[in-house]
């Protein structure tokens, strides 16, 4: 089966972080997110997917240089323009001709981490005879996703895109896993910005073709930065270890610092004294001697004595000696 991977996004969230890296190359846990999703596409029977870009290719083609990305084959298709969802969907599809290949097709936001198991949707979607169907997932605020009504078979009534408050009740939002007949195209022509979200989906409610798989296991959108902070650390807990050191001697840590459920990458140095608590360390990232880095993600250096909390440091950030950062982008990214 092919997939469309949606990675055209300026990652806007995540900045400074994706200035350096596009938001499907960051690692959680020490494995670029891509990477872990791919995993899980080929889990449920994606052998080849198209990565849909709005940008240059290269990161990807330096991270997979075989083309090849946990099993599945990689194909890239670059928009000259953004597309928006639905319009980079109809272009990566065609551009992959993926209509050759499948009745059925698969898409996956590219920074979604779940245990969906795909080939259960694609079961289900087969079951309904539907052109569409969406993964959805139970969250407590709906605010900041598409929000979905079903009927109990699972067709849906109603998808609101970020609703305002009040504007339903339903806590089930789009998983941003879909299974795609080849015919729901025909709605996607690819040629110019179209929203899967506010323009496709509603026309696929009015005409009765779209439906619903909810499921409760694990899910996060890893695209915001306490929900990529969280990815990482999630990813620590389910897999029980209490934390993760790339290549455990290619990081230098002070035998006095402390690190608690936090990932340490590749090449970093953590100093004296140094508190490391939930945090992400990106590979060469620096914590100077009793600096304490919490709920945070850290590319750059931070320096001696420093507390910084729930913050992004990009890779040319530097938080000086003794700053006290809290909720703070470094260098600012706004
Ligand atoms: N190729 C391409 N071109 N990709 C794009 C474009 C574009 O113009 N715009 C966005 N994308 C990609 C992003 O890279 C991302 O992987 C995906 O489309 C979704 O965009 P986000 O910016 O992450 O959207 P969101 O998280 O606010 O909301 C979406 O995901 C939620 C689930 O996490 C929506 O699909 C919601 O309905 C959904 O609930
Ligand atoms: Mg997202």
């Amino acid at each position: 089966m092919h997939a469309v991977v949606l990675v055209g996004g300026f990652g806007t969230r995540l900045r400074p972080l994706t200035l350096a890296t596009p938001k499907p190359l960051l690692p959680i846990a020490n494995l670029p997110l891509l990477e872990r999703l791919m995993a899980s596409l080929a889990r449920g029977g994606v052998s080849d997917a198209v990565l849909s870009l709005g940008f240059k290719p290269e990161p990807f083609l330096d991270a997979f240089p075989s083309n090849v990305c946990a099993g599945v084959r990689l194909t890239y298709a670059v928009e000259d323009r953004p597309l928006d969802t639905a319009g980079a969907i109809g272009f990566a599809a065609r551009q992959a001709e993926i209509h050759k290949h499948d009745e059925s097709f698969v898409v996956a936001n590219g920074d979604v981490l779940c245990d969906l198991d795909i080939s259960a949707l694609v079961k289900f979607h087969k079951s309904n005879g539907a052109q569409a169907t969406i993964h959805l997932t139970p969250v407590e605020d709906p605010s900041q996703y598409g929000v979905v009504e079903t009927n109990p078979q699972g067709k849906v009534l109603r998808f609101v895109e970020k609703p305002s408050p009040g504007e339903t009740n339903s806590r089930n939002v789009n998983g941003g896993t879909y299974v795609f007949e080849v015919s729901a195209l025909e709605r996607m022509p690819g040629v110019a910005p179209l929203s899967i979200e506010r323009n496709t989906f509603p026309e696929m409610v009015r005409d009765g073709q779209l439906f619903g798989y909810a499921t409760s296991d694990y899910w996060i959108d890893a695209g915001r930065p306490e929900s990529y902070v969280r990815a990482n650390i999630d990813l620590l807990q389910r897999e029980s270890i209490h934390q993760v050191e790339a290549v455990s001697n290619s990081a230098q840590i002070a035998k006095s610092a402390m690190v608690t459920q936090s990932v340490v990458g590749r090449n970093c140095t953590v100093g004296e004294n140094a508190q490391i608590i939930r945090s992400v360390l990106l590979e060469g990232s620096s914590v100077d001697q009793d600096a304490v880095v919490v709920d945070s993600a850290v590319m750059g250096r931070i320096g001696s004595f420093a507390q910084v909390t729930s913050c992004l440091v990009g890779v040319d950030g530097e938080v000086r000696s003794g700053a006290v950062l809290r909720d703070a982008k470094v260098p600012d990214a706004s």
